[in-house]
């Protein structure tokens, strides 16, 4: 076995990733929280509460992110708490976001603000929110108020969290609060609403500060048919990939809408993007004919899967995203990767696997600029509750009690030294010795 260490370039970002709904608590104004007040909506009807409290106490666990040596975290704005109604904004919010930025900034943690991550004001939802097109003037008023608020402390931005992701879980599976109109057509005319409050918010941020960094969050996923299936199915495959993965960066790229959204230019969306941003969780095998849903539940033998049965572990699908998004020519950013494991049985050989995965990226000179773990603390995960656990750092939220799972440890090691070494692998995960140090 060879001993090795696989270093990471100095300016490197170790960071982790939160989003306010799911942190904060007490969001009341937003629609996911008249949505957990409906028996049937969330997981064993668990309700987000006071979350992860960091509404009030958020520098206890960026304490936390210091001492695990992270230099960066990506965190989001509750628009529902900055615009509790429509033109009235709450001057207290925008100082306690201030506070929690600046919190940051005071223990070397840079951070990255997303502006919508799937949570909105009960006031936009009453007017049609993403099938109005009144929502753009709204979000670029939103974005212009808080860049004037709180951009000194913010270099870099992500407008939307994971478009694609959203439209599907709201308007088609039913997961998500529901629009006004659901269904696919519905969900369309979103996509091409969206992507014009993206364009609006990226000129507005770089109209005040030039200097920023703009992108967004996309999730990105492996989408392949099994080995030996027909040619259709390949292609079937490849369209489905296009659809998530490709074509709302491809729009964002060339300013075009394409279809299944619509046709023509959107002003401003031409290259409105300084990183790519990917989430990158796992692989899916896509089932064709796709009768009774898109994705196939079978599993090979051995797979790996994370729990609840809520995905495979496959880091090699990393390395895949970021070669893929290279064609961008633009810097990138995982934005968020992770897994539920309340054990933590698989989260130190996941984070070695795809942390060396994507330290090979960069050895081939793929331009990875920094790394956020999902998430820092176990959070409210939407509509599966409390039921799933994505934390370094295990939260009781009966009590608010913080323990570090042993894959904190081990990021705090990485983070520290900025690299993955066999020692590591020794004490964490002895099982992957052979395959990550051979020789
Ligand atoms: C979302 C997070 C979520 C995570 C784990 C991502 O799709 O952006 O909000 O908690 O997945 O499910």
């Amino acid at each position: 076995m060879a001993r090795a260490t696989m270093f990471f370039p100095p300016d490197f970002r170790w960071g982790t990733a939160t989003a306010a709904y799911q942190v904060e608590g007490n969001n009341t104004n937003s629609d996911w929280w008249a949505w957990e007040q409906e028996d049937g909506h969330i997981r064993h009807n668990h309700k987000s509460g006071l979350a992860c409290n960091w509404w009030d106490t958020a520098e206890q666990d960026l304490d936390e992110a210091a001492e695990m040596g992270t230099n960066a975290h990506r965190l989001s704005l509750e628009w529902s708490r900055i615009e509790p109604e429509p033109s009235l904004f709450d001057d207290a919010a925008l100082d306690r976001y201030r506070q929690i930025l600046q919190a940051m900034h005071d223990r070397g943690i840079e951070p990255m603000v997303t502006l919508h991550h799937f949570s909105n004001p009960l006031w936009l939802v009453a007017k049609g929110d993403f099938n109005s097109g009144i929502v753009v003037d709204y979000f670029q008023r939103y974005t212009a108020k808080v860049v004037a608020a709180l951009g000194d402390l913010v270099p870099k931005w992500v407008t939307i969290n994971e478009p694609m992701v959203y439209v599907f879980m709201r308007y088609l599976d039913g997961k998500f609060p529901a629009p006004s109109r659901p269904g696919w057509a519905s969900g369309r005319e979103a996509i091409g609403h969206l992507l014009r409050c993206h364009a609006a918010a990226y000129h507005t941020i770089k109209e005040q500060l030039p200097e920023a960094e703009v992108g967004v969050a996309k999730h990105t996923a492996v989408f392949q048919a099994r080995p030996d299936s027909s040619k259709i199915a390949h292609w079937w495959a490849e369209r489905i990939s296009w659809l998530f993965n490709e074509m709302w960066l491809a729009s964002m790229q060339d300013g075009r809408l394409r279809w299944p959204v619509g046709r023509g230019r959107v002003k401003g969306l031409a290259g409105s993007f300084d990183f790519v941003g990917l989430n990158y969780y796992t692989r899916h095998y896509v089932k064709f004919p796709p009768f009774g849903g898109l994705l196939s539940q079978e599993w090979d033998d051995g797979t790996i899967m994370s729990d609840g049965n809520c995905g495979e572990v496959y880091p090699t699908g990393i390395y895949q995203a970021i070669h893929w998004a290279t064609k961008f020519n633009k810097p990138i950013f995982i934005t968020e990767n992770g897994l539920p494991d309340r054990e933590d049985q698989l989260r130190p050989s996941f984070l070695l696997t795809h942390l060396r995965e994507v330290w090979r990226a960069i050895s081939f000179c793929f331009p990875v600029m920094g790394y956020y773990h999902w998430s820092l603390v176990d959070n409210f995960e939407w509509d599966r509750g409390w039921t799933q656990r994505f934390g370094l750092i295990e939260m009781d939220p009966e009590t608010q009690e913080r323990q570090w799972r042993s894959s904190g440890q081990l990021y705090s090691e990485i983070c520290h030294s900025r690299s993955l070494t066999t020692q590591m692998a020794e004490r964490y995960a002895p099982e992957l010795l052979a395959t990550m140090f051979p020789g």
